[in-house]
């Protein structure tokens, strides 16, 4: 595996770091591959229970696609670079939650990778935007259809259309970010807030972040039903057993991911 994907683990909490900081970690080929290496490995490794992802150095989370990679590209070179699995559609449906450390510019395929996470944690220093419109390019990476979802559909026409950065504080205000902190606090809240995630029993993670992940497809009372459902399959678990158990008896639950 090359080095533009770096892991480091904390306790239960894997730390995925682009690492391209002299192109501010722009999304080629090689770290989309690096990417989808480390999440296959982290994904039957039970120590893990949340991976976090940031962007090298101090300027930028993921300043989009690597534009070097579009020039002189055919349509079916770039059909055949968006196949299947796609990194996107892998964090999103990924069986542990995946939290977005987002550094620094956060634009086009790195805007759409942070909407892909569970969560997006900023810094106070970070510039979001889906400025594609500006190269005669419309977002790719799912930006079209994960943006209005999270804020609205005219804000994600005016970021869409007009190719406008904006900061952390408007970022949180329309929705895009769920939590801000000062830059030099962003790396400890984050792992404090993954930690926290990470501490859960795992197999709950994965049910109740399908259970959320539906609500993005489902009519109301289609996903009323599968969450009766899933709330249901809970009974089937050590877990569930051992935290209704661990109420009753005032103690803290041990969980097996069972
Ligand atoms: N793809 C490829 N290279 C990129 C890149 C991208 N998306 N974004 C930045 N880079 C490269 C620059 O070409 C430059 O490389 P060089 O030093 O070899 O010339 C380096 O990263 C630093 O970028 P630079 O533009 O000099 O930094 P800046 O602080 O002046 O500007 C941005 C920062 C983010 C405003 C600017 O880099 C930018 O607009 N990037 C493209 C954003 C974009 O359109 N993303 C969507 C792509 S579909």
């Amino acid at each position: 595996m090359a080095d533009t994907v770096l892991r480091e683990d904390e306790g239960r909490v894997a730390v995925l770091t682009i690492h391209r900081p002299d192109k501010l970690n722009a999304l080629s080929q090689q770290v989309r591959d690096d990417m989808l290496g480390h999440l296959a490995a982290i994904e039957t490794d039970d120590s893990i229970g949340a991976v976090v992802i940031t962007g090298a150095g101090e300027k930028s989370f993921v300043a989009g696609a690597d534009i070097s990679e579009f020039d002189g590209r055919s349509p079916m070179d770039q059909r055949h670079a968006m196949r299947s699995p796609r990194i996107f559609d892998v964090m999103a449906e990924f069986p542990k939650p995946v939290i977005a450390m987002i550094n620094g510019f956060c634009l086009g395929g790195g805007c759409e990778m942070a909407m892909s996470c569970d969560l997006r944690v900023a810094s106070e220093k970070a510039r979001f935007g889906q400025p594609e419109i500006n190269l005669g390019l419309i977002p790719g990476g799912g930006g079209t259809q994960r943006l209005p979802r999270l804020v609205g559909t005219g804000q994600a026409m005016r970021l869409i259309l007009t190719g406008d950065m904006i900061g952390a504080a408007e970022a949180k205000e329309i929705g895009l970010a769920d939590r801000v902190f000062a830059h030099d606090e962003l790396r400890a809240k984050t792992l404090e807030l993954a930690a926290k995630i990470a501490s859960k029993s795992p197999i709950t993670l994965k049910v109740a972040k399908q259970a959320v992940r539906a609500s993005e497809q489902l009519p109301l009372a289609d996903g009323i039903s599968y969450e009766r459902d899933l709330f249901c399959l809970c009974f089937s678990t050590e877990d569930m057993a051992e935290g209704v158990k661990a109420f009753l008896g005032k103690r803290p639950a041990e969980w097996k991911g069972r």
